[in-house]
Formats: C-alpha cells, sequence, structure tokens
C-alpha cells in the first residue's frame, strides 16, 4: 500500500534541514513538509515551558497538514519537549535523542561518550538517561556550547576563531578521554571537519540524522505506512519569518537548493 501523505519534520530554524537531508537520501520516495520556526529561534537558551508550549502549535500545524509522522528535528525540542508531543499527537512522533544515544552506546569502546549541544540540551541530561536505559555502565561527559550555533548559520565552518571557540569546548572532553562524542544539535554536523580536528584522534563523531532516518523507515515499514510509489517526494518548506535567509543559508544544511518556501504568519 502506498501512503503518499507527507512526513512532517520540524526545528527551531534551519538545523533540521540536515535531517531531512539524511531522509530524502535513505526514503527519496517520501514527501516532506519541513517547519522551521525562523521567527522564534533560537531555543536552546529559552525555558523549558516555551520550548513545549512552540513545539506543540508546530506538531498541530503539520497535522493538519496531514502528515502521517513527525521528526523533531531540534535537539532541544526533542530534549524536552518529545513526551508531551507523544501524549497530544494522533500520529507517531520520533525524536532525534533515541536513535543518537543508541547509536553511540553501540559505538563506544572505552564505554565513556561525549556529548555537545545548546544549554538547554546538556541542561535536561536528555542524551545520559537514554544512554543510561541502554547501558548502565556507560559514563558521559557533557558541554554546551552555545556559540557554535550561529557560528554555523554564519558559514564560519573553518578558520582561527571557529577551531578557537571549539577547541575551548571540547578541551574538558577530551581530558575525560571520551571515545565517541555525540553532535547534539542539528547545526553540528556543518562544523564536523574542525569538530573532527579538536577530539581525540581515536574519537567517533556520531551525527543522529542518519540514526532518525533508520527510525523513521523502520517506523514506515512496521506501520505499513512507506510510499512505494515509484515517484520521487518533494519537500515544502514553511517557516514563521521571510524565508530569505532560510532559502540562503538552508541549501547548505540541505546540500541542495530549496523552492516551495513560505511564510506562515499566525501558527
Ligand atoms: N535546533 C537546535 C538544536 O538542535 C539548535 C538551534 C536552537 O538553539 O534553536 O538543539
Amino acid at each position: 500500500m502506498a501512503d503518499s501523505r507527507p512526513i512532517g519534520v520540524f526545528d527551531s530554524g534551519l538545523g533540521g534541514l540536515t535531517v531531512a537531508k539524511a531522509l530524502r537520501s535513505l526514503l527519496p520516495n517520501e514527501s516532506i513538509v519541513y517547519f522551521g520556526d525562523t521567527a522564534r529561534v533560537p531555543y536552546g537558551n529559552k525555558s523549558s515551558e516555551l520550548i513545549k508550549e512552540y513545539s506543540l502549535e508546530i506538531a498541530d500545524f503539520l497535522m493538519k497538514h496531514d502528515a502521517k509522522l513527525i521528526v523533531v528535528a531540534c535537539n532541544t525540542a526533542s530534549a524536552l519537549a518529545l513526551d508531551e508531543l507523544q501524549q497530544h499527537c494522533t500520529i507517531p512522533v520520533i525524536g532525534v535523542i533515541n536513535p543518537g544515544a543508541a547509536e553511540a552506546v553501540k559505538t563506544t569502546r572505552n564505554n565513556h561518550i561525549g556529548i555537545i549541544g545548546t544549554v538547554a540540551t546538556i541542561s535536561s541530561k536528555a542524551y545520559e538517561k537514554a544512554m543510561e536505559d541502554l547501558n548502565a555502565e556507560i559514563q558521559t561527559s557533557s558541554h554546551a556550547c552555545p556559540l557554535l550555533v550561529p557560528l554555523a548559520e554564519e558559514g564560519w565552518l573553518e578558520g582561527e576563531v571557529t577551531n578557537s571557540i571549539v577547541n575551548h569546548y571540547l578541551s574538558p572532553l577530551n581530558n575525560n578521554k571520551i571515545d565517541t562524542l555525540i553532535l547534539g544539535c542539528t547545526h553540528y554536523p556543518l562544523l564536523k571537519d574542525v569538530i573532527a580536528n579538536q577530539v581525540n584522534d581515536e574519537t567517533i563523531l556520531i551525527d543522529s540524522a542518519s540514526a532518525v532516518a533508520r527510525a523513521v523507515k523502520k517506523n514506515l515499514l512496521d506501520t505499513n505506512q512507506l510510499n512505494d510509489m515509484d515517484e520521487k517526494g518533494r519537500l515544502t518548506c514553511f517557516v514563521t519569518d521571510i524565508p530569505m535567509r532560510f532559502e540562503d543559508v538552508g541549501q547548505r544544511f540541505l546540500g541542495s537548493p530549496m523552492d516551495h518556501v513560505q511564510t506562515v504568519h499566525d501558527i
């Protein structure tokens, strides 16, 4: 059976396009409705009450657009609002924390895993809890890296300033001898090269985007909701501010130009 309804994906802004990219590569037939809350980004330094309120509003928007499943492509919203979203929604909701945590637990050799993310994600300890459920032996070291989001958005993906900021954030984790590092924020995959240069040699970086895409595929297969029509899926994007910057910077996150970006004025 072909279920041609779109997959709903949301993020506080354009970072979740890294997840949309992974979805499009694994599930090219699926259409995606992407919502970027560009007027209210960043979520990473907001209270959990606000993050929950915004996330529930967006989930309602995506359900009205006939989504068959929602991917919370934002680490911060996944860390703070996933339970509420799953209780609220009439369709499955998949966050980025559990797939990323599972991948890290599978990858580590010395059971010492580092996590970097926004202030809200790191304070929530959501990754730590998810990994502890999988393996009680895992030790973690985490660090909030609030400057990395603006660096990625501005395209400062290399150079002295970026290297020095990344080094400042990662030094304590390197000292703690992590062998696996979770990139716990949608924006960090863009800084992968700098991050890889600043971690100890054997450290493996975990980018949850492809793990999330696999979790989505499994869910759609299990529920018989894959779109098996032999036709390329569409990507439709909605944002809450004017789309210019989203289209411009978002291309770097998505890996290709985008059209159909529309502004939503009252969500
Ligand atoms: N999308 C957010 C995340 O993955 C980063 C940007 C923000 O702070 O809103 O945590």
